[in-house]
């Protein structure tokens, strides 16, 4: 007997897929791992609580938010556009990175994680907090609890908090644009 599927199309990372036909009731992060071959996004608490699984959904050109993979059917991404941990960072035409992001960077040059396993969904939520400031830069003095709000959901089993939060913090204060002196 085969499972009752049903068609999916969405973009990712500026690509089209699909349709594809994904079994009634799979989860997102199934259908990357297991259909698309995008395995970075992790498997971590399976019930939406750590945020190791994210992706970010591009609702348009002016909001994007993460979403839990791991507990968000593969219905919920028909026909919207997400990116996952793999469209971060620049790619030739062969696929091979040619530049890491900024938040991708700065994590590496502060030594922000440790076995890695909570970084990708860290990378999303960081990118869509620089990029929502890009467009709607804050007071100065509020970027630490700023960088605290968005990723306080995401939970480091190696305990890497502090320099995941600061490379984050440091990263808003030197990128011009970010922030202002004032509210
Ligand atoms: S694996 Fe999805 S929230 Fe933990
Ligand atoms: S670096 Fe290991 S879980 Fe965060």
């Amino acid at each position: 007997m085969s499972l009752p599927t049903r068609p999916l199309t969405l973009t990712i990372n500026g690509t089209q897929h699909g349709p594809i036909d994904v079994p009634e009731g799979m989860m997102m992060i199934d259908v990357l791992h297991e259909m698309l071959g995008l395995t970075g996004s992790r498997f971590g608490c399976g019930q939406g609580i750590c945020h190791a699984c994210v992706v970010i959904w591009d609702r348009d050109e002016r909001h994007s938010e993460t979403v839990p993979t791991c507990i968000t059917g593969a219905d919920f991404f028909d026909g919207k556009r997400i990116r996952t941990i793999e469209g971060i960072a620049q790619r030739d035409q062969k696929g091979e990175v040619t530049a890491l992001s900024p938040v991708q960077q700065a994590f590496l040059d502060q030594f922000s994680f440790q076995c890695g396993y909570c970084t990708p969904g860290f990378v999303n939520a960081a990118t869509v907090l620089i990029e929502r400031l890009g467009r709607a830069p804050i007071a100065r003095q509020d970027v630490e609890a700023t960088v605290a709000a968005a990723l306080e959901s995401h939970i480091c089993r190696c305990t890497g908090y502090v320099r995941y939060y600061a490379a984050v913090r440091d990263l808003i204060l030197a990128t011009p644009g970010l922030t202002r002196d004032s509210v």
